[in-house]
């Protein structure tokens, strides 16, 4: 069952009836200011940080669900509604909310009424915009009251959450007087004292009334689908203080039949310098000193929003940003949900990790998490090709998050930029993470200077040293925390944050994560193996590139090493080991009842080409063995499990793991992020048909038919779908931030439909079987464009023509700047 479609030539989703299982975002914003979105108008804005600078106000866990946003009441002679159905939920004669690339635009109509709502986070500017385009679509005039609803959250979500005693008396506002050009109500808690920033919501008409007051808006005991103001159908001009301020405008309006009107309204964010944070004293006009807040850049901002046509400007301008962004990468193939997702769905995905990390969804509060280093790393590989400037900034923010030793703070705040520590350090796969995301942003652009650029440790300027230094400790981390096997240690976790080896917690409430590991634990990661042995050659490379021929000599010698040492103490006989326990005891084993096979380890190791050789009899590699395993043990029609049997009960040597239901999260669920790990490993081994079937088995567009089962939204990676084990198998859940978006991006972009950029050229290498015949792939990359078609008859080995002429192997060496370069190709 579905509840909308996709538009493919809108670049659009559908939503055609506010019923869904769950409420289907957008993210508006990708550059500093943000905005989460509902198919209802639920949801919040926050300027770049979701904990530190939340603009209004959202309630998760909440009754009913998604109650909270930026709302429009229509009050139509008596009748009261509101288009995007949420909060009045009167019957709408038309609902539609169609998400697009940075905008949603929710359409309700009733009694002859429409009224279409655009949102948008306008290229360059700190606000969400409102455009609100109202028609009498029935034959007789009508005359109708509209009122906007913004809440305002106290700055810090967490503190607006929580410390009511201090927030309830501190809420203050100001309203400007009316001056026929716009209506503007200005947000500035806290700003008398050590904020230099304010909120501002305004509307470019004389508005009727404003209301800035909660409960006299909302009404006391009322919902805000009760509220007393627009039933009222008047504004009550209160103004806030203390208690919950919010931002409503009413404007009056009549229409003639068939007539229409539009409206922009502004939520902005606007930030002083100190020295100018207050308009200046001024007795005639009543202005105190220290009092009155400086509006020149506020009024600078609505100025740009004045007429409707400067609106529409800035949305075609965002619309043609994306078509530019979305330039880079792009397929033909005949497949429309395979074109839709890689040209336009899942790399906007990628753009809304790449700025989220795992911070602010419909599941992540943005008060738990800042910036991931694991994550955030992972997020670049499916975002350098889109904006390598930003990809650098990232890289260097990561990279000074970084511990001297190489190990690194495991998360850190997106506004500060300082590594967080209530979590620490001592997850032992993060350093490696970073050599991946660096190794693939130098490969897109050719910058190796940024290897040069010098780069602090904890932030702490005067430890500065190169990125490539960085790089290195990241390496030698691994090399310096072996175990007794010769594979790494995996400290508090690895990849798999449930996989807790050393925290033996039987605390209720604990956190598995940060909470006193026990001492002297030797407790190995054979997936960090895999890992070091799949990018550690990339660290190799760069010194080699470098001219540090000895250091790359000796990473290779170490690499081969922990090859040889996964191989040995690593394999159980028809799969990989998915680790050591604490008291050497072996994680993912036959031997085991439950948690036989663990998906992490057998994507990796075949991509580092571990096990990979044909044996001399011409039987089928380790790497193929474990492969098979995966397949007979962990398919579902959903995706790949993470681990099977799941765990049944709580094992206090695993941790968080086994804490989950079986067939939910890491316990047995279908972790989407691993899943592309396997496709890649099915492509490397040549199998491209059973690669492009587990691809569709977990990404969104083949799901949509099943959108009732799926429960989430159609058109991007949830984290997770529950289980085979689970009571509710094939349910998804954590949608949007995952680093299921990069690596799904990685693996049908480049292994599936085959086309990756490497140091020095262009590699065009597809596996993705027979069911695509045919495709072209339009690639831009080092300023040249590559137009690429492939006829395909499902094997692996390409055979390249290049601008007519045959060429040895799969690499074509990067063409100037300008040029197009046309490659036929014959798989
Ligand atoms: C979440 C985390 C990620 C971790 C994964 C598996 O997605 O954000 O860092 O690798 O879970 O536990
Ligand atoms: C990851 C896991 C989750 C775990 C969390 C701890 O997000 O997916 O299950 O609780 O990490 O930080």
């Amino acid at each position: 069952m579905r509840y909308g479609h996709f538009d493919d030539e809108a670049r659009e989703y559908v939503i055609t009836t506010p019923n869904t299982p769950y409420p289907w975002i957008n993210y508006l914003g990708s550059e500093q200011f943000f905005s989460l979105l509902s198919h209802q108008a639920g949801g919040y804005s926050f300027y770049r940080d979701a904990k530190m600078r939340r603009l209004t106000r959202y309630r998760y866990n909440n009754i009913p669900s998604d109650a909270g946003g930026r709302y429009f009441y229509i009050n139509d002679g008596g009748d009261v509604w509101t288009p995007s159905w949420m909060p009045v939920k009167a019957e709408l004669d038309h609902f539609e909310c169609r998400h697009g690339l940075g905008y949603s635009r929710i359409t309700g109509e009733r009694r002859g009424l429409r009224v279409e709502s655009l949102f948008f986070v306008p290229m360059g500017e700190n606000a969400e915009v409102q455009k609100v385009t109202l028609t009498n679509t029935s034959d007789a005039a009508k005359s109708f009251t509209l009122f906007s609803f913004v809440e305002f959250c106290l700055w810090n979500a967490q503190d607006d959450q929580t410390n009511y005693q201090r927030n309830l008396s501190i809420g203050e506002v100001e309203v400007e007087p009316f001056n026929g050009t716009s209506s503007a109500i200005y947000h500035k808690t806290e700003y008398r004292e050590r904020r230099d920033h304010y909120a501002v919501y305004a509307v470019n008409a004389e508005a009727a009334g404003f209301d800035t007051d909660r409960d006299t808006f909302v009404g006391a005991y009322n919902s805000l689908g009760e509220a007393a103001v627009p039933f009222a159908g008047r504004s009550a001009d209160s103004v806030a203080s203390g208690w919950y301020p919010i931002g409503s405008h009413s404007l009056e309006i009549t229409l003639e039949p068939g007539a229409s009107t539009s409206y922009t309204f502004v939520l902005g964010y606007i930030e002083n310098p100190v020295e100018e944070k207050w308009a200046p004293a001024d007795e005639a006009a009543g202005i105190k000193a220290l009092q009155v807040i400086n509006k020149t850049r506020a009024h600078e901002l609505l100025a740009r929003f004045a007429t409707t046509e400067q609106t529409d400007a800035a949305f075609e301008a965002l619309a043609a940003y994306w078509t530019e962004l979305l330039s880079g990468y792009s397929v033909t193939s005949g497949d429309e949900k395979l074109d839709r997702m890689v040209n336009v769905w899942n790399q906007y995905q990628c753009m809304v990790t790449f700025n989220m990390s795992r911070s602010a969804s419909y599941f992540e509060t943005g008060i738990g998490r800042g910036m991931g280093f694991r994550d955030s790393n992972q997020d670049l590989l499916g975002f350098v090709h889109l904006v390598p400037e930003r990809a650098r900034e990232r890289i260097l923010d990561i990279a000074a998050t970084q511990f001297p030793d190489g190990s690194a703070y495991h998360q850190y705040q997106p506004l500060t930029k300082r590594g967080n520590d209530d979590i620490g350090s001592g997850f032992n796969d993060d350093p490696l993470w970073l050599i991946l995301g660096v190794a693939a942003y130098i490969k897109e652009t050719g910058d190796f200077g940024i290897l040069d650029e010098p780069v602090p440790f904890d932030n702490d300027e005067s430890t500065a040293a190169s990125l490539f230094e960085h790089l290195s400790r990241s390496f030698t981390f691994t090399v310096d925390n072996l175990g007794p096997h010769g594979l790494p240690l995996i400290g508090r976790a690895d990849w798999n944050d449930c996989l807790n080896l050393s925290c033996f917690s039987t605390e209720p409430g604990e956190s598995f994560q940060t909470t006193e590991n026990q001492a002297g634990g030797v407790a190995e990661s054979v997936f960090i193996a895999t890992m070091f042995v799949h990018i550690g050659p990339e660290y190799a490379e760069l010194a080699e590139r470098r001219g540090q021929t000895d250091v790359a000599a000796s990473a290779r010698a170490a690499i081969e090493k922990v090859r040889a040492a996964t191989l040995e103490h690593g394999w159980d006989g028809e799969w990989f080991l998915r680790a050591y326990d604490f008291y050497g005891n072996k994680i993912g084993t036959d031997e085991k009842p439950e948690g036989k096979i663990w998906i992490e380890p057998q994507g990796f190791a075949v991509m580092a080409g571990i096990g990979t050789e044909v044996p001399a009899d011409g039987g089928r590699s380790v790497a193929v063995r474990a492969l098979d395993s995966v397949k007979a043990m962990l398919g579902t029609d959903h995706g790949l499990m993470l681990q099977h049997p799941a765990y049944t009960s709580y094992q206090v040597e695993l941790g968080e793991v086994s804490t989950y239901p079986p067939g939910y999260k890491e316990n047995g669920g279908i972790f989407c992020h691993n899943n592309p790990w396997v496709i890649i490993a099915e492509t490397i081994v040549g199998r491209g048909a059973q690669a492009f079937d587990y691809y569709k088995r977990i990404t969104p567009a083949y799901r949509e038919d099943i959108s009732d089962v799926h429960k989430l939204e159609p058109y991007v990676y949830a984290q997770m779908i529950a289980g085979k084990e689970a009571v509710r198998h094939g349910e998804a859940k954590n949608s949007w931030l995952t680093g299921t978006a990069a690596w799904c991006f990685v693996a049908v972009s480049q292994h599936l439909l085959g086309v990756r950029t490497g140091y020095d050229a262009l590699i065009v290498d597809p596996c993705i079987g027979p069911e695509v015949p045919q495709f072209t792939v339009r690639r831009r990359a080092r300023g040249a464009t590559y137009e690429i078609t492939v006829h395909n008859t499902g094997g692996k080995g390409a055979r390249l023509t290049v601008d007519g002429t045959p060429i040895e192997g799969n690499a074509i060496p990067y063409a100037p700047a300008g040029s197009t370069v046309r490659v036929e190709v014959e798989v």
